[in-house]
Protein backbone atom coordinates (compact mmCIF):
# COMPACT_ATOMS: atom_id res chain seq x y z
CA UNK A 1 0.00 0.00 0.00
CA UNK A 2 1.08 3.27 -1.09
CA UNK A 3 0.14 6.95 0.35
CA UNK A 4 0.65 10.36 -1.29
CA UNK A 5 -0.08 13.65 -0.40
CA UNK A 6 -1.81 15.52 -3.08
CA UNK A 7 -0.95 19.33 -1.96
CA UNK A 8 -4.40 21.14 -3.13
CA UNK A 9 -5.58 23.88 -1.57
CA UNK A 10 -7.38 21.24 0.70
CA UNK A 11 -4.62 18.67 0.71
CA UNK A 12 -5.78 15.28 0.75
CA UNK A 13 -4.09 11.38 0.60
CA UNK A 14 -4.08 8.84 -2.52
CA UNK A 15 -3.35 5.42 -1.54
CA UNK A 16 -2.67 2.86 -3.48
CA UNK A 17 -2.68 -0.98 -3.19
CA UNK A 18 -4.06 -4.36 -4.66
CA UNK A 19 -6.78 -5.58 -2.55
CA UNK A 20 -7.41 -2.87 0.16
CA UNK A 21 -11.00 -2.16 -0.77
CA UNK A 22 -12.11 -3.62 2.84
CA UNK A 23 -9.64 -2.20 4.67
CA UNK A 24 -10.96 1.86 4.32
CA UNK A 25 -13.03 1.90 6.86
CA UNK A 26 -10.88 2.89 10.07
CA UNK A 27 -9.08 5.25 7.79
CA UNK A 28 -12.39 7.00 6.50
CA UNK A 29 -13.75 6.70 10.38
CA UNK A 30 -10.81 8.94 11.20
CA UNK A 31 -11.61 11.49 8.91
CA UNK A 32 -14.84 11.97 9.85
CA UNK A 33 -15.28 10.93 13.25
CA UNK A 34 -19.10 10.94 13.72
CA UNK A 35 -19.86 11.24 9.92
CA UNK A 36 -22.21 9.33 8.00
CA UNK A 37 -21.99 8.48 4.11
CA UNK A 38 -24.15 8.04 0.85
CA UNK A 39 -22.35 6.14 -1.38
CA UNK A 40 -22.41 6.28 -5.23
CA UNK A 41 -21.88 3.51 -7.47
CA UNK A 42 -23.75 2.35 -10.67
CA UNK A 43 -25.55 -0.98 -11.30
CA UNK A 44 -22.41 -2.04 -12.65
CA UNK A 45 -20.61 -1.78 -9.66
CA UNK A 46 -22.73 -2.26 -7.19
CA UNK A 47 -23.17 -6.31 -7.17
CA UNK A 48 -19.17 -6.49 -7.48
CA UNK A 49 -17.79 -4.09 -4.64
CA UNK A 50 -20.62 -2.32 -2.41
CA UNK A 51 -20.97 -5.24 0.03
CA UNK A 52 -17.28 -5.03 0.64
CA UNK A 53 -17.36 -1.27 0.85
CA UNK A 54 -20.11 -0.91 3.33
CA UNK A 55 -18.37 -3.59 5.80
CA UNK A 56 -15.89 -2.06 6.17
CA UNK A 57 -17.58 1.14 6.78
CA UNK A 58 -20.18 -0.25 9.25
CA UNK A 59 -17.15 -1.87 10.99
CA UNK A 60 -16.09 1.19 11.31
CA UNK A 61 -18.95 2.43 12.78
CA UNK A 62 -19.94 4.88 9.93
CA UNK A 63 -24.03 4.17 8.58
CA UNK A 64 -24.10 4.35 5.32
CA UNK A 65 -26.82 4.18 2.12
CA UNK A 66 -26.52 3.42 -1.06
CA UNK A 67 -27.68 5.45 -3.81
CA UNK A 68 -27.56 3.46 -7.50
CA UNK A 69 -27.42 4.77 -10.88
CA UNK A 70 -27.55 3.31 -14.56
CA UNK A 71 -24.34 2.35 -15.17
CA UNK A 72 -22.99 4.81 -18.28
CA UNK A 73 -22.50 8.53 -19.47
CA UNK A 74 -26.32 9.23 -19.88
CA UNK A 75 -26.24 9.06 -15.86
CA UNK A 76 -23.62 12.21 -16.00
CA UNK A 77 -26.97 14.75 -16.27
CA UNK A 78 -28.59 17.17 -14.50
CA UNK A 79 -31.48 14.88 -13.51
CA UNK A 80 -29.39 12.18 -11.56
CA UNK A 81 -27.97 15.41 -9.61
CA UNK A 82 -31.08 16.81 -8.76
CA UNK A 83 -32.17 13.23 -7.57
CA UNK A 84 -29.10 12.85 -5.68
CA UNK A 85 -29.22 15.95 -3.87
CA UNK A 86 -33.28 15.16 -3.01
CA UNK A 87 -31.87 11.95 -1.93
CA UNK A 88 -29.77 13.52 0.50
CA UNK A 89 -31.49 16.54 1.80
CA UNK A 90 -34.68 13.94 2.39
CA UNK A 91 -31.97 11.78 4.46
CA UNK A 92 -30.81 14.94 6.67
CA UNK A 93 -27.68 14.24 5.09
CA UNK A 94 -25.27 17.49 6.83
CA UNK A 95 -22.06 19.40 6.85
CA UNK A 96 -20.61 16.44 9.08
CA UNK A 97 -21.32 13.73 6.05
CA UNK A 98 -19.93 13.23 3.30
CA UNK A 99 -19.89 11.48 -0.24
CA UNK A 100 -18.26 8.19 -0.69
CA UNK A 101 -18.16 7.58 -4.89
CA UNK A 102 -17.87 3.79 -5.94
CA UNK A 103 -16.95 3.44 -9.33
CA UNK A 104 -15.30 5.12 -12.42
CA UNK A 105 -15.61 8.78 -14.14
CA UNK A 106 -19.34 8.72 -14.41
CA UNK A 107 -19.67 8.07 -10.82
CA UNK A 108 -16.81 10.42 -9.54
CA UNK A 109 -17.93 13.27 -11.77
CA UNK A 110 -21.36 13.16 -10.47
CA UNK A 111 -20.89 12.62 -6.95
CA UNK A 112 -18.15 15.45 -6.45
CA UNK A 113 -20.52 17.94 -8.38
CA UNK A 114 -23.45 17.04 -5.62
CA UNK A 115 -20.65 17.53 -3.04
CA UNK A 116 -19.63 20.58 -4.09
CA UNK A 117 -23.23 21.30 -4.72
CA UNK A 118 -25.15 20.26 -1.56
CA UNK A 119 -25.29 22.86 1.35
CA UNK A 120 -22.94 24.88 -0.43
CA UNK A 121 -20.00 21.59 0.02
CA UNK A 122 -19.99 18.97 2.04
CA UNK A 123 -16.45 16.75 1.42
CA UNK A 124 -16.37 13.09 -0.45
CA UNK A 125 -14.05 10.54 -1.04
CA UNK A 126 -13.31 9.23 -4.74
CA UNK A 127 -12.71 5.23 -4.83
CA UNK A 128 -12.61 4.61 -8.27
CA UNK A 129 -13.14 1.24 -9.99
CA UNK A 130 -11.76 1.58 -13.56
CA UNK A 131 -7.93 2.33 -14.95
CA UNK A 132 -9.58 5.48 -16.42
CA UNK A 133 -10.89 6.69 -13.15
CA UNK A 134 -7.94 5.55 -11.09
CA UNK A 135 -5.19 7.37 -13.45
CA UNK A 136 -7.48 10.17 -14.04
CA UNK A 137 -10.90 11.53 -13.01
CA UNK A 138 -10.48 10.41 -9.33
CA UNK A 139 -7.54 13.17 -8.69
CA UNK A 140 -7.54 16.07 -9.00
CA UNK A 141 -10.86 17.82 -7.86
CA UNK A 142 -13.12 18.42 -11.49
CA UNK A 143 -16.77 17.35 -11.01
CA UNK A 144 -19.39 17.90 -12.94
CA UNK A 145 -22.09 16.73 -15.41
CA UNK A 146 -23.11 16.76 -19.08
CA UNK A 147 -25.44 19.10 -20.66
CA UNK A 148 -27.35 18.98 -23.51
CA UNK A 149 -24.87 21.20 -25.74
CA UNK A 150 -21.66 18.72 -24.79
CA UNK A 151 -19.88 17.17 -21.72
CA UNK A 152 -18.55 18.60 -18.59
CA UNK A 153 -20.35 21.97 -18.79
CA UNK A 154 -21.46 22.21 -15.41
CA UNK A 155 -19.32 21.65 -12.69
CA UNK A 156 -17.36 22.79 -10.16
CA UNK A 157 -13.68 22.49 -8.50
CA UNK A 158 -13.96 20.47 -5.45
CA UNK A 159 -10.75 18.31 -3.67
CA UNK A 160 -11.75 14.85 -2.67
CA UNK A 161 -11.18 14.40 0.85
CA UNK A 162 -9.26 11.39 0.17
CA UNK A 163 -8.55 8.80 -3.35
CA UNK A 164 -8.76 5.21 -2.58
CA UNK A 165 -7.64 3.23 -5.13
CA UNK A 166 -7.53 -0.38 -5.14
CA UNK A 167 -6.38 -1.45 -8.80
CA UNK A 168 -7.86 -5.49 -7.57
CA UNK A 169 -11.31 -3.65 -9.03
CA UNK A 170 -9.91 -3.22 -12.32
CA UNK A 171 -9.70 -6.98 -13.00
CA UNK A 172 -13.82 -7.17 -13.33
CA UNK A 173 -12.81 -4.42 -16.00
CA UNK A 174 -14.27 -4.96 -19.70
CA UNK A 175 -10.73 -4.79 -21.98
CA UNK A 176 -11.91 -2.17 -24.23
CA UNK A 177 -13.13 0.25 -20.84
CA UNK A 178 -9.37 -1.02 -19.80
CA UNK A 179 -7.59 0.35 -22.30
CA UNK A 180 -9.41 3.84 -21.98
CA UNK A 181 -7.39 3.83 -19.18
CA UNK A 182 -4.06 2.39 -20.65
CA UNK A 183 -4.36 5.36 -23.59
CA UNK A 184 -4.59 8.37 -20.44
CA UNK A 185 -1.75 6.30 -18.97
CA UNK A 186 -0.07 6.63 -22.32
CA UNK A 187 -0.94 10.02 -22.47
CA UNK A 188 0.50 10.83 -19.03
CA UNK A 189 3.63 9.17 -19.86
CA UNK A 190 4.54 11.70 -23.19
CA UNK A 191 4.06 14.83 -20.80
CA UNK A 192 6.39 12.96 -17.68
CA UNK A 193 9.55 12.07 -20.11
CA UNK A 194 11.30 9.06 -20.93
CA UNK A 195 11.61 7.09 -17.98
CA UNK A 196 7.91 6.16 -17.66
CA UNK A 197 7.60 6.14 -21.37
CA UNK A 198 9.93 3.84 -21.96
CA UNK A 199 8.79 2.15 -18.78
CA UNK A 200 5.47 1.47 -21.00
CA UNK A 201 7.65 0.59 -24.55
CA UNK A 202 9.86 -2.39 -22.46
CA UNK A 203 7.71 -3.64 -19.59
CA UNK A 204 4.65 -5.41 -19.81
CA UNK A 205 1.96 -2.76 -18.12
CA UNK A 206 0.02 -5.09 -16.51
CA UNK A 207 3.00 -6.70 -14.50
CA UNK A 208 3.53 -2.76 -13.10
CA UNK A 209 -0.14 -1.67 -12.50
CA UNK A 210 1.09 -0.09 -9.57
CA UNK A 211 4.06 1.77 -10.61
CA UNK A 212 2.16 2.99 -13.97
CA UNK A 213 -0.76 4.20 -11.10
CA UNK A 214 1.60 5.68 -9.19
CA UNK A 215 3.52 7.66 -12.20
CA UNK A 216 0.06 9.47 -13.45
CA UNK A 217 -0.69 10.54 -10.00
CA UNK A 218 2.59 11.71 -9.63
CA UNK A 219 2.43 13.67 -12.96
CA UNK A 220 -1.28 15.09 -12.33
CA UNK A 221 -0.80 16.35 -8.32
CA UNK A 222 2.44 18.06 -9.60
CA UNK A 223 0.13 19.85 -12.33
CA UNK A 224 -2.49 20.60 -10.26
CA UNK A 225 -0.43 21.80 -7.70
CA UNK A 226 0.77 24.47 -10.06
CA UNK A 227 -2.39 25.40 -11.62
CA UNK A 228 -5.68 23.86 -9.48
CA UNK A 229 -8.52 25.78 -11.10
CA UNK A 230 -7.31 24.79 -14.66
CA UNK A 231 -6.16 28.79 -16.19
CA UNK A 232 -2.41 27.74 -17.32
CA UNK A 233 -0.59 24.37 -16.69
CA UNK A 234 -3.26 21.78 -16.05
CA UNK A 235 -4.15 22.20 -19.77
CA UNK A 236 -1.11 19.80 -20.54
CA UNK A 237 -2.93 17.39 -19.26
CA UNK A 238 -5.46 17.91 -22.27
CA UNK A 239 -2.86 16.29 -24.62
CA UNK A 240 -4.69 14.72 -27.68
CA UNK A 241 -8.24 15.82 -25.96
CA UNK A 242 -8.99 18.83 -28.56
CA UNK A 243 -9.11 16.56 -31.59
CA UNK A 244 -10.07 13.78 -29.12
CA UNK A 245 -12.96 15.18 -27.60
CA UNK A 246 -14.02 16.05 -31.56
CA UNK A 247 -13.64 12.48 -32.23
CA UNK A 248 -16.07 11.67 -29.44
CA UNK A 249 -18.59 14.09 -30.31
CA UNK A 250 -18.39 13.45 -34.35
CA UNK A 251 -19.50 9.87 -33.17
CA UNK A 252 -22.25 10.46 -31.05
CA UNK A 253 -20.05 9.33 -28.21
CA UNK A 254 -20.10 6.17 -29.71
CA UNK A 255 -16.29 6.18 -29.67
CA UNK A 256 -15.03 5.62 -25.97
CA UNK A 257 -12.90 8.72 -24.49
CA UNK A 258 -9.32 6.84 -24.60
CA UNK A 259 -9.99 5.65 -27.54
CA UNK A 260 -10.79 9.51 -28.93
CA UNK A 261 -7.85 10.51 -27.06
CA UNK A 262 -5.32 7.96 -28.49
CA UNK A 263 -6.32 8.78 -31.91
CA UNK A 264 -6.09 12.47 -30.93
CA UNK A 265 -2.49 12.61 -29.71
CA UNK A 266 -0.96 10.68 -32.89
CA UNK A 267 -3.03 13.17 -34.90
CA UNK A 268 -1.17 16.25 -33.11
CA UNK A 269 2.13 14.80 -32.32
CA UNK A 270 1.86 14.27 -36.92
CA UNK A 271 0.01 17.67 -37.72
CA UNK A 272 2.64 19.22 -35.19
CA UNK A 273 5.64 17.37 -36.97
CA UNK A 274 3.76 18.58 -40.46
CA UNK A 275 4.37 22.05 -38.86
CA UNK A 276 7.94 21.39 -38.47
CA UNK A 277 7.37 21.89 -34.54
CA UNK A 278 8.01 18.49 -33.76
CA UNK A 279 9.71 15.74 -35.84
CA UNK A 280 8.01 12.24 -36.79
CA UNK A 281 10.14 10.23 -34.44
CA UNK A 282 8.25 11.24 -31.33
CA UNK A 283 4.74 10.84 -33.28
CA UNK A 284 6.03 7.26 -34.40
CA UNK A 285 7.11 6.34 -30.64
CA UNK A 286 3.56 7.71 -29.60
CA UNK A 287 1.48 5.43 -32.16
CA UNK A 288 3.54 2.69 -31.46
CA UNK A 289 3.09 2.57 -27.75
CA UNK A 290 -0.77 3.19 -28.21
CA UNK A 291 -0.61 0.22 -31.05
CA UNK A 292 1.03 -2.34 -28.48
CA UNK A 293 -1.70 -2.45 -26.01
CA UNK A 294 -4.36 -2.41 -29.30
CA UNK A 295 -5.02 0.86 -29.43
CA UNK A 296 -6.35 3.01 -32.27
CA UNK A 297 -3.54 5.11 -33.82
CA UNK A 298 -5.71 6.52 -37.23
CA UNK A 299 -8.38 9.43 -37.55
CA UNK A 300 -11.73 7.85 -37.64
CA UNK A 301 -13.19 10.29 -40.11
CA UNK A 302 -11.56 13.14 -41.79
CA UNK A 303 -9.91 15.84 -40.15
CA UNK A 304 -12.26 18.18 -42.00
CA UNK A 305 -14.77 16.72 -40.39
CA UNK A 306 -13.71 17.53 -37.26
CA UNK A 307 -12.75 21.02 -37.32
CA UNK A 308 -16.19 22.19 -37.12
CA UNK A 309 -16.01 20.35 -33.54
CA UNK A 310 -12.58 21.92 -32.68
CA UNK A 311 -14.10 25.52 -34.32
CA UNK A 312 -16.52 25.26 -31.25
CA UNK A 313 -15.00 23.99 -28.67
CA UNK A 314 -17.06 26.00 -25.59
CA UNK A 315 -13.68 25.52 -24.07
CA UNK A 316 -11.72 28.28 -26.10
CA UNK A 317 -10.04 31.13 -24.84
CA UNK A 318 -11.81 33.09 -26.46
CA UNK A 319 -11.14 33.35 -30.09
CA UNK A 320 -7.48 30.97 -29.16
CA UNK A 321 -7.32 27.51 -29.04
CA UNK A 322 -4.52 25.99 -26.93
CA UNK A 323 -3.03 22.86 -27.95
CA UNK A 324 -0.89 20.92 -26.49
CA UNK A 325 2.03 19.61 -28.94
CA UNK A 326 4.45 16.84 -28.09
CA UNK A 327 7.73 18.32 -29.41
CA UNK A 328 9.19 15.12 -27.39
CA UNK A 329 8.69 12.45 -25.09
CA UNK A 330 8.19 14.98 -22.06
CA UNK A 331 8.51 18.21 -23.62
CA UNK A 332 5.39 19.48 -24.87
CA UNK A 333 4.14 22.91 -25.51
CA UNK A 334 1.00 24.93 -25.63
CA UNK A 335 0.45 26.88 -28.61
CA UNK A 336 -2.48 29.55 -28.80
CA UNK A 337 -4.20 29.13 -32.14
CA UNK A 338 -6.92 31.64 -33.50
CA UNK A 339 -9.68 29.67 -34.33
CA UNK A 340 -9.68 30.96 -38.06
CA UNK A 341 -6.25 28.86 -38.02
CA UNK A 342 -7.00 26.08 -37.44
CA UNK A 343 -7.79 24.55 -40.44
CA UNK A 344 -4.47 26.15 -42.34
CA UNK A 345 -2.16 24.38 -39.17
CA UNK A 346 -3.87 21.28 -39.67
CA UNK A 347 -2.89 21.74 -43.30
CA UNK A 348 -6.77 21.18 -44.77
N1 LIG B 1 -8.54 15.42 -16.83
C1 LIG B 1 -7.80 16.63 -16.96
C2 LIG B 1 -7.76 17.43 -15.70
O1 LIG B 1 -8.13 16.93 -14.66
O2 LIG B 1 -7.37 18.57 -15.73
Amino acid sequence: MKTITASTSRPYDIVIGQGILGQCGDVIQSLFPGGETVIVTDDNVEPLYLDILKRTLEEAGIGCVAFIIPNGEESKSMDIVEELLEFLAKRNVTRTDFITALGGGVVGDLAGFAAAAYLRGIPYIQIPTTLLAAVDSSVGGKTGVNLKSGKNLAGAFHQPSLVWCDYDTHKTMDPERYSDGIAEAIKCAVLKGEDFFSLLETENLYKHVEEVIENCIRLKLRIVSEDEFDTGRRQFLNLGHTIGHAIEARSGYEIPHGHAVACGMVAIADIAATNGLADFDCRDRIANLLKRYGLPTELPYPIEELTPYIENDKKRFGSTLRLIIPENIGHCRMVPIPVEEISSFFHI
